[in-house]
């Protein structure tokens, strides 16, 4: 392992809040075509996705890795896309692991390509979390989601490697569009009460400029914790750590917790630590951003001091509360896709 430089400040943005996660996108390609996501319309055999060389390699990944830790940071999230579609992530994972400061590396997946070997090798690696992305238990409401007809027990397999791989936690998130899917919003709740897999509802956001989005589609945090209140009594829970994005349920009755993500009713700009980097090289500072800050020159240089002070410099100035606006934002604007910068 190699040592963390102590003599550099922490980064922190206008607001004062400081840089602790990087969520790094691996690919903008996915094996899915969720319909709020990548709908097929948009993301058809005509779409271009980034071509090989236009990915920052392993190395250039590390390196930003190693920059943002001197930062502050201590987790990194693997996004895409879908990050298993990348070959070789195992080896990023090692990288990332022997980064000093790195105490958390986590992976949000569709879970479609989790083989019993995968999800082995990629906790030898060194990965600890990961966040499986399921929106229902039946195959229809499945299958009109993901618009590629993978089943639903494709992705209880996936999980159920992941248990067996013994992860320091598998959550389950599940997007809750109103009139797609929010009928398994109890199936789910069902089925992962007791299962030690943490469900997470999370609202229908307006991310990205594909996903025809509408308030009307938005289930809010208050209804689905009334709808499984009623059936499964619920309480708050403390949050684990300051700025965690989903709220904390736990059942009364013993049978574990849920989350519950508000972005829409209830936002949490107030406490974001997260900077996003596209698997171009790009570092986006809020999900809703609608263009990033280019820094593949400068990994490609090579000189992690270099890229250490440019992102330092663009998180000091950082003033993004999106969630917190969307309702006073008149002006339409381009924002990046989902599918670019991860979750
Ligand atoms: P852990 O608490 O570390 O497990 O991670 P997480 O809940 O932040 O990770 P995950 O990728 O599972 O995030 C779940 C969902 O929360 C994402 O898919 C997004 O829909 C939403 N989300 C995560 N971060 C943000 C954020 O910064 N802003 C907004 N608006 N939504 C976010
Ligand atoms: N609103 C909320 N969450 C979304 N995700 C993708 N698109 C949206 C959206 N419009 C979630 C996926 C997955 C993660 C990558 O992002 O379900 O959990
Ligand atoms: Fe792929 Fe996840 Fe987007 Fe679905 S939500 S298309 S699984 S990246
Ligand atoms: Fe952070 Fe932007 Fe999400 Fe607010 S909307 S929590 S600033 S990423």
């Amino acid at each position: 392992m190699t040592d963390v430089k102590t003599a550099v400040a922490p980064a922190s943005d206008r607001f004062d809040r400081p840089l602790k996660d990087l969520r790094v996108s691996v690919t903008d390609r996915c094996n899915f075509r969720c319909v709020y996501c990548m709908p097929k319309t948009v993301f058809n055999k005509d779409y271009k996705f980034l071509p090989k060389s236009e990915l920052l390699t392993f190395e250039e990944i590390e390196r930003m890795v190693q920059a943002s830790a001197e930062l502050g940071v201590t987790k990194i999230r693997l996004t895409g896309g879908e990050p298993l579609v990348r070959r070789d992530l195992e080896q990023l994972i090692s990288k990332i692991r022997n980064v000093a400061g790195i105490t958390d590396v986590s992976m949000t997946t569709n879970a479609s390509l989790l083989t019993r070997d995968r999800a082995r090798s990629l906790r030898d690696a060194g990965l600890q979390r990961l966040n499986v992305s399921l929106d229902a238990m039946d195959d229809e409401t499945f299958m009109r989601v993901n618009d590629v007809d993978v089943t639903v027990q494709t992705v209880l397999d996936g999980i159920q490697h992941a248990a067996d791989a013994k992860f320091d936690s598998v959550k389950v998130n599940m997007v809750v569009k109103k009139g797609l899917n929010d009928h398994s919003i109890l199936p789910m709740a069902r089925f992962f009460h007791g299962t030690g897999q943490i469900l997470r509802f999370i609202e229908f956001m307006d991310v990205g400029n594909s996903n025809a989005w509408d308030l009307s589609h938005v289930t809010t945090s208050q209804e689905i914790a009334d709808l499984i209140n009623a059936e499964m009594p619920i309480a708050p829970a403390k949050a684990n750590y300051r700025g965690e994005v989903a709220k904390r349920w736990e059942y009364l009755d013993g049978g574990g917790e849920i989350g519950i993500i508000s972005s829409v009713s209830d936002p949490f700009c107030g406490d974001c630590s997260r900077a996003r980097l596209s698997a171009t090289g790009s570092i986006y500072t809020c999900l809703f951003a609608s263009s990033g800050h280019d820094m593949r020159s400068v990994l490609r240089s090579g000189d992690v001091d270099a890229v250490r002070d440019a992102l330092s410099k663009l998180w000091s100035v950082r003033g993004d509360r999106y969630s917190e606006t969307r309702t006073q934002v008149s002006v339409i604007r381009p924002k990046v896709e989902m599918s670019f910068i991860g979750g």
